[in-house]
């Protein structure tokens, strides 16, 4: 591991250490979220109004992360979520995040849009992997992809359904991301300062969307294979007989959708806001998570994400009534910082920090954090500044 990543203690400094080494446009493209990025800001700050009380003078000589998820043991209550073309952010791409996940025993999820193909993603790792799927108008490219991660060795599949259309990311459009918008002088002269990044990236020339296509896909095909608007709670119960593992829904923030997707066949409810990077009117997932909770019960699990910066993050969704988290940002911004190497890095820091949180509260077992550890009162103000609450 390089000496800049060893110095990386927190996300916080991968965050910081992604910036230097990523052209502008690419680290804003990974870093911003839709319009004002009030979604974006918020998923950081509800965190900081949940709190736990302890319990002290508990035997903790051993604590144990590990979990049972979509079907799968893991080692820790937390997945790498799908993000497209990560081949952008570093040249070794969805490759080295998935071989890091299977060193940490996780999910890694494999985007529609990925440049990296299931079949590749299947080779580099033997841990659990879910293979997300955009639903585009011609259902049949859906479903040959799902076939192919079926044969990948893929054990659970997500639909994102919180994109019938792109949010506007507006810091990333106005640098020219993502291509094909045009870019400013100013972002070839940022890309021509990262010479290291550039020289890999023209050596490698990652492709969007080799996921979905097994070849590099024209302008025409990309826009023809994009989420389609009609999609409904139909397609899920078609999906379902095709499907007979895990199946996820990713995307859902009303208690009414989470109802009726597990009443379409769905398993699992992923309770996201793309990351703040689609609806920036949308509430924190962490804070609808007690309603969707009580509106499914047991009949799926609930995976949330957006905001999930710290392990001890994971431990206050899990005493919300969480079953796992989900990252993005953090271990992409470990992989743009120092490819496989740096998405372990940040796996390391988020488990180092999930044990040592666990002692403090006073708990052995993930099953035994529930909500007799949350503070009643909330409210609490994130003191830091605001740039610096979400990276
Ligand atoms: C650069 C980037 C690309 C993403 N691409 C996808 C995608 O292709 N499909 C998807 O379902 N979610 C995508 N997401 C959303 C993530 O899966 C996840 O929901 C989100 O990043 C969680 O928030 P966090 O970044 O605060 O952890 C993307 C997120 C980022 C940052």
């Amino acid at each position: 591991m390089s000496r800049a990543l060893e110095r990386c203690v927190s996300i916080e400094d991968l965050h910081r250490l992604a910036k230097r080494r990523l052209p502008a446009p690419m680290f804003e493209y990974l870093r911003g979220g839709a319009e004002d990025e009030r979604a974006l800001r918020n998923n950081c700050e509800a965190f900081s109004r949940v709190q736990l009380i302890p319990n002290t003078m508990r035997d903790v000589s051993r604590v144990d992360t590990s979990t049972h998820v979509l079907g799968s043991d893991i080692a820790m209550p937390l997945l790498l979520g799908p993000v497209g073309y990560a081949g952008m952010f570093h040249h070794e791409r969805e490759i080295g995040a998935a071989a890091a996940a299977d060193k940490h025993k996780t999910f890694y999820s494999l985007a529609t849009w990925g440049s990296s193909t299931p079949e590749e993603i299947g080779v580099a790792s033997a841990a659990p992997k879910m293979m997300q799927l955009y639903i585009p108008a011609d259902r049949e490219r859906a479903y040959a992809l799902v076939d192919r991660a079926k044969a990948a060795g893929f054990t659970a599949l997500c639909v994102t359904v919180d994109t019938p259309v792109q949010g506007s990311r507006e810091q990333a459009w106005r640098m020219g991301m993502p291509p094909p918008a045009r870019m400013p002088l100013s972002s070839y002269l940022s890309i021509l300062g990262h010479p290291q990044w550039l020289f890999n990236f023209i050596k490698n020339r990652p492709i969007a969307g080799v996921s979905l296509f097994d070849h590099p896909p024209s302008p025409q095909e990309m826009m023809e294979a994009g989420p389609a608007k009609d999609l409904s709670f139909d397609d899920i119960t078609r999906l379902r007989e095709r499907w007979d593992g895990p199946l996820a829904i990713k995307g859902v923030l009303s208690t009414q959708d989470a109802r009726l997707a597990v009443e379409h066949g769905a398993t699992a409810i992923i309770l996201s806001n793309h990351g703040g990077r689609q609806f920036d009117a949308a509430p924190a997932p962490i804070d609808l998570l007690p309603a969707v909770v009580d509106a499914v019960g047991e009949r799926a699990e609930i995976i949330v994400d957006g905001g999930i910066r710290r392990g001890v993050d994971v431990l206050k969704a899990i005493a919300l009534g969480a079953t796992a988290c989900m990252i993005g940002r953090p271990y992409v911004y470990g992989l743009a910082a120092g490819g496989q190497a740096g998405v372990e890095r940040a796996l390391q820091i988020l488990k180092d920090e999930l044990e040592r949180n666990m002692v403090l509260m006073g708990v052995t077992r993930i099953a035994d954090v529930d909500g007799r550890f949350l503070y009643p009162m909330r409210g609490s103000v994130d003191q830091r500044n605001p740039d610096e609450r979400c990276g």
